[in-house]
């Protein structure tokens, strides 16, 4: 018997013929409405919306499995009603989003962009002792906000460049705690105290944009801040004021509030880092990703319960 599925068409070259036994797959692309049918499964990107109105045009389904550990793009409460199940794909992309995450730091600190500017506008003019001066992370604070799989990883990575590390976490996370050496904050401390505040909470509606105009003025004057989470976290005005009035040190985001846009006043802001979402973006991870989602879609399908649901 084969399955009705609706598979993100974009995906095609990361999915190995086993992960598609057994399913009839139509495939979506990403500038399509997701359609009416009976589709039994639906295998999204994290760009797509689905809510109320295309899980009611899907009245056979059984599990949405999105290609992303973040799934802000579900309505996870109108999915519950329907009885749908919905998945993500945790722990595959941890290492790859927090090595991008010290890429976004490292580049921050040490300035960069600013160097490879240099070099390729011809005005280099040779070694100068003051040029390009950036911030030694040894001996500073690393401030995780959360501290789940990513900001775990992140944080462990901060020993080898010496960095002391504080996160603020609903939960004490004691294991974490004893390989590193972090110590638990509240919120206020973390901002004031740290050098580098890097974000790895979800978005949902309680932090939308907990980083704006009031939190901004806790931070340390020259911190660096880091988004590798999720765009909406941030008020991306009151981030571009800071760093145009030089409160803060610089900013490496990955995510945007109304992504593929960047707002325009962050796009002219001193001292950013700007990258296209590509926090998970190695091959293997995103095969893993694909390979997850659909490891999920055959579990329900078989009847099994799902392997990463977001909810039980
Ligand atoms: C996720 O999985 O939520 C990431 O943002 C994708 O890179």
């Amino acid at each position: 018997m084969t399955h009705p599925v609706l598979i993100a068409a974009e995906l095609q070259s990361l999915l190995e013929p086993d992960d598609l036994a057994g399913l009839a797959v139509t495939w979506l692309a990403a500038d399509e409405p997701t359609p009416r049918g009976d589709f039994v499964a639906l295998v999204p990107l994290l760009s797509r919306w689905v809510g109320g109105t295309e899980l009611k045009h899907l009245p056979n389904l059984r599990i949405v499995a999105n290609v992303a550990v973040g799934y802000n793009n579900v309505d996870v409460v109108a999915a519950e009603m329907r009885r749908v199940i919905v998945t993500n794909t945790p722990d595959v992309l941890t290492d790859a989003t927090a090595d991008l995450t010290w890429a976004l730091i490292l580049a921050c600190a040490r300035r960069l962009l600013e160097g490879v500017a240099l070099i390729r506008s011809g005005e280099w003019r040779g070694w100068h002792p003051e040029q390009l001066l950036g911030v030694e992370l040894n001996g500073r604070t690393l401030g995780l906000l959360g501290a789940g799989r990513i900001g775990q990883a992140v944080g462990a990575r901060a020993r080898g460049f010496g960095m002391r590390v504080v996160y603020a976490a609903r939960t004490e996370k004691p294991e974490f705690e004893r390989l590193t050496g972090a110590t638990r904050v509240d919120r206020t401390r973390l901002f004031r105290d740290s050098d580098v505040v890097s974000l790895h909470v979800p978005a949902v509606p309680e932090l939308k944009g907990v980083i704006g105009r009031d939190t901004l003025a806790q931070f340390k004057p020259g911190a660096i801040l880091i988004n590798t989470s999720r765009g909406d976290l941030v008020r991306e005005e009151d981030l571009a004021a800071a760093l145009e009035e030089g409160r803060l040190g610089a900013a490496g985001l990955d995510v945007y509030a109304d992504e593929p846009a960047v707002h325009p006043r962050l796009l002219a802001a001193p001292r950013t880092v700007l990258l296209p979402h590509i926090g998970s973006a190695t091959r293997d991870t995103r095969r893993r990703m694909a390979a997850t989602a659909l490891a999920n879609v055959h579990a329900v399908l078989r009847g099994d319960p799902p392997l990463t649901p977001v909810f039980r």
